[in-house]
């Protein structure tokens, strides 16, 4: 299975830069999502790949051959489209079809693997009918059966869920990782959709302003976020970032905040390198991981006491947002079966684990 690389891209539309000396490499048989903010460059990226966009400085390589200048055709791999591009005069059939085309392959061979992308994706009965007569998530079957019935090994999918309703990205979701797991093919997926990435990639690759911001496992992107950027992007609600101050004291390392005075202790922080007293901090605290009222687990490492400006409840889950004192609001969630929900005006006691902090400097924002 090839791996594909990417040796210092830069595009350029005009005087516009897009994207600015890109480096990546993709494994074999890796499912790697490229994530980012609309504009930030997957999609130049992926059409760049797939030799649909051209490269304006610095090659790629697909298996240790330089497809560069490559047509697409040759270039050994297929696209999924955001949209699905189907021919609405063509069946299902003559749309798996079409994508052989450009392959001379004999019909026993053309209807063999029609059947089988069909069979795969639970399109088999549908083959006869055409693209009008289908729903959106059939359609997007079809799509990708296009792409899966030409038979390589890399694959290219820009942003293919993003016309489903929620239950059927959910569906599909399960099923591109599913079709992952028994092709064992590689997988290079953009979408804007954090939970998508979360959810399938073996890596993501987080972009902003065509920059690539991190490039790790999804476990590794929640619990190390290399800079704020990407401390912000993932997660929902998105990780709360108080503005502190550094402050050392008998070896002991912790964080002030001043609109509300609470002492933050970093004794448990892993530092990739010491504050001096006196720095400005950003610490990162994730929703999720505040604990309410009396219940504090584990090493405190922060006390809040705050006024609770409005919640909103999602199923059992509960988010408050708090009033952090310096015109932000800091969001906590918990489970409402386990506490009673908070109204506005209260004032609830919130507690943060001592393990839990994510330390950021704030003048290059990265990951301390
Ligand atoms: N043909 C073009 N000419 C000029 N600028 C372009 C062209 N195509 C894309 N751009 C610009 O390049 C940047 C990246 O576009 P791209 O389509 O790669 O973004 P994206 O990350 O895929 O966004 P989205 O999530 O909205 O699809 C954008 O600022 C866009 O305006
Ligand atoms: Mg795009």
């Amino acid at each position: 299975m090839p791996h594909v690389e990417f040796h210092n891209i830069v595009k350029r539309f005009g005087r516009v830069t897009v994207l600015e000396d890109l480096n990546l490499r993709v494994e074999d048989g890796e499912f790697l999502v490229l994530l980012g903010p609309s504009g930030c460059g997957k999609t130049t990226l992926l059409n760049m790949l797939a030799g649909l966009q051209e490269v304006t400085e610095g090659s790629i390589v697909i298996g240790g051959r330089d497809v560069t200048d490559l047509d697409p055709k040759d270039r050994g791999l297929a696209m999924v489209f955001q949209s699905y591009a189907l021919y609405p005069t063509k069946t299902v059939r003559g749309n798996l079809k079409f994508g052989l085309s450009a392959q001379k392959l004999d019909r026993s061979e053309i209807e063999r693997r029609v059947q089988w992308a069909a069979k795969l994706l639970q399109i088999d009965r549908l083959l006869d009918r055409k693209p009008a007569q289908l729903s959106g998530g059939q359609r997007q079957r079809v799509a990708i059966g296009r792409a899966l019935v030409k038979n390589v090994d890399v694959f290219l999918f820009d942003e293919p869920l993003s016309n489903l309703d929620a239950k059927l990205r959910t569906e599909m979701r399960l099923e591109i990782k599913r079709l992952h797991q028994e092709l064992a093919k590689t997988i290079v997926f953009v979408t804007h959709d954090q939970v998508e990435a979360m959810t399938m990639a073996t890596r993501i690759a987080v972009m902003d302003a065509g920059v690539i911001q991190q490039i790790a496992t999804p476990d590794e992107i929640y619990e190390r976020p290399a800079n704020l950027f990407v401390a912000r992007f993932i997660g929902s609600p998105a990780m709360n970032t108080l503005k502190t101050t550094a402050v050392r004291k008998n070896g002991c390392i912790g964080a002030v905040h001043a609109p509300t005075g609470v002492h933050m202790d970093l004794s448990a922080y892993p530092f990739l390198a010491q504050p001096r007293d006196g720095d400005p901090l950003v610490i990162g605290l994730r929703p999720e991981h505040f604990t309410i009222g009396c219940d504090a687990r584990g090493d405190v490492g922060a006390r809040f006491s705050l006024p609770v400006r409005y919640t909103e409840k999602n199923g059992s889950d509960v988010t408050a947002f708090v009033d952090s004192a310096d015109g932000e609001l800091i969001a906590v969630r918990f489970d409402h079966k386990h506490h009673h929900v908070p109204k506005t005006g209260d004032v609830v006691e919130i507690h943060f684990p001592k393990d839990r902090f994510d330390v950021f400097d704030a003048v290059s924002e990265k990951r301390i």
